[in-house]
This record gives structure tokens, sequence and C-alpha cells, in this order.
């Protein structure tokens, strides 16, 4: 039960993180530092790159621009210590019951143990049943790449539709869409997951019946918006085939309930099974990877793991201060807490990448977006940030003014690859070299930011009248001082993303234990799922309604009579 003196006594009651020493100690270095500009940080000292910057095999990160001295990142590292992360990291890799309102461990990382030492859940070994799973997803991938499996009138498959919503849609999308260049030809991928039916109808206009498998991605099997769009998948395959039995050919079902894709009626060998202790957004390393599996192949499937793995082993082994998503994570509270930023925007400079900052925004809102602390009391300081995101270069010319100039702080994440894999050049240029050009201006730009001499002079050398200097100069200045991290790597391939995904979901772990909060369950989702199946019922009842609040009933009654008057 929620403790009531926790709910109204949130000011008087001081959480341990609040009171620890490192806390304190940040708070009171914060009032040195908060006006301390990164510009003059870097010209005291000329070891800043050194001292704040890590690299995990090609993947560099460079946190020197950042509002931080020697001081502060000693504290920050000074928390680690105090909140006891690794310990929490050590029990999240050994499978401890950490996700203790599900009462069960939050095992991703076995998933892609590829050292393949035993992980124990409840005293099995559970690294059999995960390389049996692996087998069957490369041997099922395999055949229907090779062209030995086919749909029912012996016709290759072309089409690959992923129904699932969440982390069985999010995860695998991403790496399908920015694999991309890895897909093999005539093979296509897509997902589905919207319950709004244009989502589903506009992709069976593109694909054959004949040529489609579906995979149908439901951890619980009965998420409402996955079991719709699979169902009216099925009559539409049934319309088209008119044959009930090859549905069996061209079903199959990721899942932890073997009883209900059963009923859906998926042969038992076309199951692909995995574990409650795999959270749904973590879940891209199990077999609900299989869409990408089929489009990319098993190696590169298995490179995933290996990108990821590489990336689970600096976490457990790097020191704190070398320690990539340990350092992004004080980052993120750095911000979040002392300069009080509200969001913080994760830019892809790379065009594959166009949905990581969506797939990001399952993993650290879902995990962190919570109020109630381990012990079932109410936090005093806020959580989990917002998260959002876009591709640079494009989104330089869209919502980069406020980074730039707008009075709200927001800390950057800049990704981007030094080579590409669709090299163009023109007589205007290499595009890519333009690319990364805008990603090393935009990171200075926002550090250093323009003074009022610096504008002057330029508005001066371009020879505008006096008068009008005047006028424009103030919206010419740039405060600068504004946070960036930016991570660069060799290119974009399945080992690298790997490690990129696994890198914000470690981020995402260590702020949640240092709010000392649980990062794996996700009620909030619940209740709206709980709330929508009884309005749905009485929408289906076709009546006028007044069994809501008063705002509800009404759009409710208003929505009926539109819907009564449409042809
Ligand atoms: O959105 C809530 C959620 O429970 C996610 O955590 C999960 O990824 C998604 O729904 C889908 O759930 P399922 O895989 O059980 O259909």
């Amino acid at each position: 039960m929620f403790p009531q003196k926790n709910r109204n006594d949130v000011n008087t009651i001081m959480s341990t993180l609040i009171q620890s020493p490192a806390w304190q100690a940040l708070q009171a270095h914060f009032k040195s530092i908060k006006n301390t500009s990164m510009r003059d940080m870097f010209a005291q000292d000329n070891q800043r790159f050194n001292k704040f910057s890590t690299q995990m095999d090609d993947i560099l990160l460079d946190f020197s621009k950042n509002r931080i001295n020697d001081e502060t990142f000693k504290l920050l590292c000074e928390l680690v210590r105090e909140r006891h992360v690794f310990d929490w990291r050590d029990k999240m890799f050994a499978g401890e019951a950490i996700n203790i309102s599900e009462f069960r461990p939050a095992l991703h990382t076995a998933l892609r143990n590829r050292s393949n030492t035993p992980v124990f859940v409840e005293g099995e070994n559970v690294m059999p049943k995960i390389n049996r799973v692996l087998a069957q997803m490369r041997y099922f991938s395999g055949r229907i790449r090779g062209g030995h499996l086919r749909g029912y009138s012996g016709h290759l498959f072309k089409d690959i539709v992923n129904i699932g919503i969440g982390g069985s849609d999010l995860g695998p999308h991403v790496v399908c869409d920015s694999m991309k260049p890895y897909a093999q030809r005539g093979l296509d991928v897509h997902f589905v997951s919207n319950v709004d039916p244009t989502h589903l109808t506009e992709i069976l206009k593109r694909v054959q019946p004949e040529s489609t498998l579906f995979i149908v991605s439901s951890k619980s099997f009965t998420t409402q918006e996955t079991m719709l769009n699979a169902h009216s998948a099925r009559n539409w395959f049934i319309n088209h085939t008119n044959d009930k039995k090859a549905i069996a050919r061209h079903f199959v079902a990721v899942t932890t309930n073997r009883e209900k894709a059963t009923e859906f009626g998926i042969l038992e060998e076309n199951m692909f099974e995995f574990w409650d202790w795999v959270g749904g957004r973590y879940s891209l390393w199990s077999a609900i990877g299989l869409p990408i599996a089929l489009y990319i192949g098993m190696d590169r499937f298995e490179q995933l793991l290996d990108g990821a793995h590489a990336m689970d082993q600096h976490f457990k082994t790097a020191p704190i201060e070398k320690n990539m998503p340990v350092i992004m994570a004080l980052l993120g509270i750095w911000y979040s807490h002392f300069f009080a930023a509200q969001s913080y925007a994760v830019i892809s400079y790379n065009q594959y990448l166009r949905r990581f900052s969506a797939f990001l925004q399952q993993l650290d809102m879902e995990s962190n977006g919570k109020t109630i602390n381990r012990q079932g009391q109410q936090v005093d300081y806020t959580t989990g940030p917002i998260v959002w995101g876009e591709t640079g270069s494009n989104c330089q010319h869209a919502f980069f003014q406020l980074f730039h100039q707008g009075t709200r702080l927001v800390p950057v994440d800049f990704l981007i690859p030094a080579n590409t894999c669709n090299p163009l050049r023109n007589k205007l240029g290499n595009q890519h070299e333009v690319l990364l050009a805008n990603f090393f201006a935009q990171t200075r730009a926002l550090m250093r930011g323009k003074t009022e001499a610096e504008a002057l002079a330029e508005l001066e050398a371009s020879g505008m009248a006096a008068e009008k200097i005047k006028a424009v100069l103030p919206h010419k200045i740039f405060a600068g001082n504004k946070p960036t991290n930016s991570i660069i790597f060799e290119r974009l391939d399945a080992r690298t993303l790997g490690s990129l995904i696994a890198l914000y979901e470690h981020k995402v772990f260590v702020q949640g234990i240092i709010w000392n909060i649980n990062s794996f369950d996700q009620w909030g989702v619940e209740y709206g799922k709980q709330m929508a199946s009884d309005i749905e019922n009485v929408i289906a009842e076709g009546k006028e309604t007044q069994r809501y609040d008063d705002s509800t009933n009404h759009l409710m009654n208003y929505c009926r009579l539109l819907r009564a008057e449409f042809p």
C-alpha cells in the first residue's frame, strides 16, 4: 500500500538522494559553476578533451562540451559510489529480481551474453534456452531467406509484416530501418502497430497474400492493438486465399503465451518463445528480433548481439570516469536537477537512424517516468526527462533555433558515423562531408555562442549602416554555453548499432538506480489499457452515456452523433 504520510509530506521528508553528501556537495558546487562559460573553460584548460572523453571500440563519446569542470565530474562520480550503482548493475546482470513490482529479473543482458557463461533465474541456467531459440531463429530465417520455406502456393516470401506495438515494434523497427543497406534484395519488411485501421490497410495494399509472412509479436499475446490487427490480417488473408489451412504457413508468433498463440491458429513449430524476465522495451535482443534476422540475416543479428555484449562488458568493467553509460546518465541528472532541464534531444546525423529517438522515447520515458521510489514512497525530485529528436541536418532548419536562442536549456546528444554507405559527390561538394561539417559546426556554435563584440564586428564588416546595426545587433548575439555530447563511430553497422542501443539502455538503468525507482515496470500504460477496454464496450453498445466525467461523456456523445451522421 502507498504510505499516505509520504504522499502529503514530500516537502518535509527529504529523500536519501537529496540528503546524500555527494548531492549536497553538488548543490553547493552548482552555485559556483552555473554561470561559468564553456568557452572560458576551454580557453583555460587544453586538456579538456582528454579529461572529458571516453571510447568503447570505435565509438567515441566527447563530453567536454558540457557545463562541468574537474570538481563537477568528481562529485558526479561520487554520486555513483554513494548510490551503489555498480552493486545494482551486478544484481541486474546476475538475474536478481530487481523488477520489484513484477517480482522478476530484468535479464535482457542474458539474451546477448555472447560469452555464454551461465546466468541463473531461480536456480536454472537460462543460457541453454536462449541458445535454443537463437538456433530456431537461425534455421527459420535461413529457410525463408534461402527460398526453402515458401508460401502456400509455392511463392517465395517477398514481404514480412510484423504486427506488434511498443517494445514489440519499436526495437525491431529501428534496427530494420537502420540496417537497410544490409537487407536481402527482394525481401521487404513492414511494421504494423497502430490500432488505427489505416496502418494495416495501407500496408496490405502493398503486399500479396501468397508471398507475405506475418509475425504476430506480442509478449502477452493479449495486447488489444496487436490482437485486433492480427485478426484483421488473418481475415484479409483468408478472404484472398479462401484457405484457412494456409494460415499455418503464413503466420508465426513471437510470444511468452503459447496457449493464446495456439488459439489464434499458429503451429507450435512456428512459435518463437521468450520469457517474462525480458521487458517489452528491452526485447529486441530476443525472438522479438525475428524480423531483423529475416531482413538482414542471422549472422548480422548476432553481430547486433555482439555489439550490445561489448557495451555490456564496458559497462561492467570500465571505471566510473571512463564508463560511457554512467557518464551520460550523470550528465543527464546534472542538467535535469541542477539546471532544471525538462528534456533532452537526440539528434542522429544519419538518415537510417530516423527512428532512433522514437525508440529512445519508449526506452527512457516508459522506464523512468515514475514518481514512486523502490520503497513505495513518492519521490521529492524530478525523475525521467522528456526525450525527443530528429535527424540532422533536417532539424537544423526546424527546431534548432530554440537550442541556439530560446529560453529553455535542452542538452543534446549528437550522433554521427564518420563514413557513409551512400557516398554522393557533385560539383557543389561531397554530401557526407557537408553533413559532418554541420555536425561539428552545430556543437561548436552551441558551445561558443557569439558575443556582442563578435556580432558587431561581423555586421560592421558587412558594410551595414550604423542605424540598422543598432536595431539588429541584439538579435545576432548568441549566449552559447549549450551542452552537447558528441558520439562518433566508424560506420553504422549491426555491431555498432547494438552497442549504441545498449549504451542508452544502461544510461537509463543508471539514472533509475540513482533516482531509486524501478525502471522495469509500466503501470501507467497498463492503466490506460484498462480504461480503454471499458470505454470500448460503451462505444460498442452505441448508446448515449452518462457513465464517466462530464467532459468524457460529452465527447463520447458528440462523437456518437458524428458517427451516426457519417455516410
Ligand atoms: O506499452 C506498454 C507495453 O506493455 C510495453 O511495455 C510493451 O512493449 C507493449 O506494451 C507491447 O506488449 P506486448 O508485447 O505484450 O503485446
